[in-house]
């Protein structure tokens, strides 16, 4: 898949812009503060409905303007055309797909698969375990059209269970929530098991290619309940009843795919915690560039990768790994900088200028 227009209207600094991007790389250059994060998080609002930045979401909208738009016209697998949008006004969103409004955001999302590396990402690795899992969950919704409706399920259950443990209620009225999280609570934790074991062949190809000095990492799936996973619904529910004691004194419950997490493993270093920023960065795009390679691999279909900063985030050596993976696959890339990395060198990429809030496409020598 890849954007072929984009349209962007009073975007943080963005008043307007209109883009004809090109299917491999597209590069945003200029100084601080121009604008050239702002059109990465225009694609991003497209696939999540929020930025990757920190904040909330009414900063997206330009001071002064009333909403914030962002329009793009797909082109997907064989050709196929789509377009979307999404609006932020007030406090709500609306998005269209092929210029009907939709009833909801995920039906957008689903359709425009957008994976994102930006100076935050080492938290992927060293952060708390939420944003592992997103990032897991957000394969998983790729590519099983049911994941959401059972994770919904799942996180109902959840928090009924949790009430009940913390009002101490008797222990009767916990049959029908725990049954219900079990239920859906298998099916979550089987779905991410067989996306995580294609991934877990993606990380170790694509290490070879990005962090080549740490051959032999690995990538652990840790379904979130204790030791193994439940077998069957039956096996999940007498578990939860096993652990209801525990959880009465704790507030909460300690186990289920809620608690899902993944990890990595190294021949190198002994620890996450031993890694470098610069190393935690690198393991980080290692597995997003994985997700990417994986997603193919069972939709067919490339995600576009946005690259925010990458040049003051990887040193020369790391950036060439990296320009040289894109340039293997058939892969859309957004990436921005102020200065064009060397070893962009002569490799066809299509470059913006982004100068106060306008972005204009670069023509001619530099
Ligand atoms: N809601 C808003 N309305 C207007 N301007 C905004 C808003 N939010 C942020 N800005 C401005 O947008 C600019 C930041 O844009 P952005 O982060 O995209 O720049 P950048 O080119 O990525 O810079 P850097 O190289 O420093 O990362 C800043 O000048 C900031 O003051
Ligand atoms: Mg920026």
């Amino acid at each position: 898949m890849h954007i072929e227009r984009l349209q962007i209207a009073d975007l943080r600094v963005l008043a307007t812009a209109d883009l004809q991007l090109r299917p491999g790389i597209n590069f945003f250059l200029g100084a601080n503060g121009a604008g050239k994060t702002s059109v990465l998080e225009s694609v991003h609002l497209l696939s999540y409905g929020r930025s990757f930045r920190a904040g909330g979401r009414d900063v997206l909208v330009r001071r002064g303007a009333e909403s914030a738009r962002v329009f793009a016209e797909l082109v997907g697998l064989e050709g196929s055309r789509t377009r979307l949008g999404i609006e932020r006004s007030g406090a709500t969103w609306r998005g269209r797909v092929n210029d009907a409004d939709i009833g909801q955001l995920h039906e957008l999302f689903l359709r425009c698969a957008v994976a994102c590396f930006e100076p935050g990402s080492h938290e992927l690795i060293s952060g708390a375990s939420d944003g592992r899992r997103s990032l897991l969950d957000w394969g998983v919704f790729h590519v099983e059209p049911d994941f959401l409706a059972l994770w919904r399920r799942y996180q109902r259950a959840l928090r009924q269970r949790n009430a009940l443990l913390r009002d101490q209620a008797p222990d009767d009225w916990f049959a029908p929530w725990e049954r219900e999280m079990a239920e859906s609570g298998i099916v979550v934790t089987r779905m991410r098991e067989a996306y995580a074991a294609v991934l877990a062949e993606s990380v170790v190809a694509t290490a070879g290619e990005i962090l080549p000095e740490f051959s032999g990492l690995k990538f652990q799936l840790l379904s979130g309940w204790k030791d193994d996973a439940p077998m069957d619904p039956g096996a999940a529910a007498d578990r939860l009843a096993v652990e209801r004691g525990r959880d009465r004194q704790r507030g909460y419950s300690r186990r289920g795919p809620h608690r899902a997490d993944w990890g990595l493993l190294f021949d190198q270093v002994a620890r996450r915690e031993h890694l470098s920023r610069g190393q935690e960065k690198l393991c980080a795009l290692t597995v997003i560039l994985a997700q990417l390679e994986c997603l193919q691999r069972l939709r067919r279909d490339w995600p576009v990768l946005l690259l925010d900063d990458l040049g003051s985030e990887l040193d020369a050596e790391h950036q060439a790994h990296v320009l040289n993976w894109m340039q293997l696959r058939p892969v859309q890339v957004l990436i921005t900088g102020v200065e064009l990395p060397p070893a962009l060198g002569d490799r066809d990429a299509r470059l913006f200028h982004v100068e106060q809030g306008r972005v204009k496409p670069i023509t001619g020598i530099l």
